[in-house]
């Protein structure tokens, strides 16, 4: 039986003779446009944005972005900068024009116009071409707003002494180390110094890691009774015996840490 030959051909009223979704239509009348939405030009653009997604986690895993110090509500020399994404709208503020009265210029209308002129993009340059030099008034807006953020972005740290700054916020050390809570100094440490020193010896906004420190037994039962520099005194209240627990187990922790 040769092809075809015999063969019924039946309709199905269900399927429409006209369907044919994956090939793109005749787009002849605008050159430079003969690509189908959808799958063609959605897959690249999935492509692309896995490529970007799979880089930055790999940059972050291999990068992770460095703690500064713990927050110090009493530090007034301290100037909290955004992540460098947000330090052109940070830079905005400084102008006279967007800052004092102006603030709301500043948080709101210009960036207002700036990110609400994005609206505006398909209504310029609707020739059919899509190659930059076709569509100029598009490409010279993204150019300046680009520009601006560059500009922006740069005269906001080119003002920051980074080595000062991170000299002054030294991230607290990770420190690996066992604290025992069933160690009978844990709690007395716990009610008397924890607050300043933090849960695992750390440190913390209001006192330093007590984690490698050169002190003898007699010297930290001292501090604790006593004081030192900022440390005022009288922070421990208690026997003598609860003293040495304490001081045993501050040591403690320290011989573990070595
Ligand atoms: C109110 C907060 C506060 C409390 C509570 C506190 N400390 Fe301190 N401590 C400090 C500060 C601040 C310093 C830093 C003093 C300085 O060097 O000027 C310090 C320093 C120390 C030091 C010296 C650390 C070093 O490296 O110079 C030791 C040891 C110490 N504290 C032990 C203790 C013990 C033990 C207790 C609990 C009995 C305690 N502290 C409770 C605030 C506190």
């Amino acid at each position: 039986m040769k092809k075809g030959k015999g063969m019924k051909f039946v309709g199905d009223s269900r399927i429409s003779a006209e369907s044919n979704p994956h090939i793109p239509k005749d787009y002849s009348e605008y050159p430079g446009r003969t690509e189908a939405f959808w799958p063609n030009f959605l897959l690249k653009e999935w492509l692309v944005g896995s490529v970007f997604l799979v880089g930055f986690l790999s940059l972050t895993l291999a990068h992770p972005a460095p703690l500064e110090a713990v927050a110090d509500p009493t530090d007034a020399a301290y100037i909290p900068l955004p992540d460098w994404y947000f330090l052109f709208l940070y830079e905005l503020l400084k102008y006279e024009f967007a800052s004092g009265v102006w603030t709301i210029m500043g948080i709101l209308v210009i960036p207002g116009i700036g990110f609400g002129a994005l609206f505006l993009a398909p209504f310029l340059d609707q020739g059919p071409g899509r190659r930059p030099h076709s569509r100029p008034i598009a490409v010279s807006m993204m150019l300046l707003g680009l520009a601006s953020v560059i500009w922006l972005t740069y005269a906001s740290v080119a003002v920051v002494d980074w080595e000062t700054r991170a000299e002054e916020n030294q991230p607290i050390p990770e420190q690996d180390v066992e604290i025992d809570q069933e160690d009978p100094g844990y709690a007395i440490y716990e009610n008397n110094c924890m607050a300043c020193h933090g849960d695992d010896l750390q440190g913390g906004a209001s006192g330093p890691s007590l984690l490698g420190i050169d002190f003898s037994a007699e010297e930290i039962a001292t501090i604790s009774t006593d004081g030192i520099g900022d440390m005022p005194p009288d922070q421990f209240t208690g026997s003598d015996e609860e003293l040495d627990q304490l001081v045993d187990f501050i040591l403690s922790v320290n011989e573990d840490a070595e």
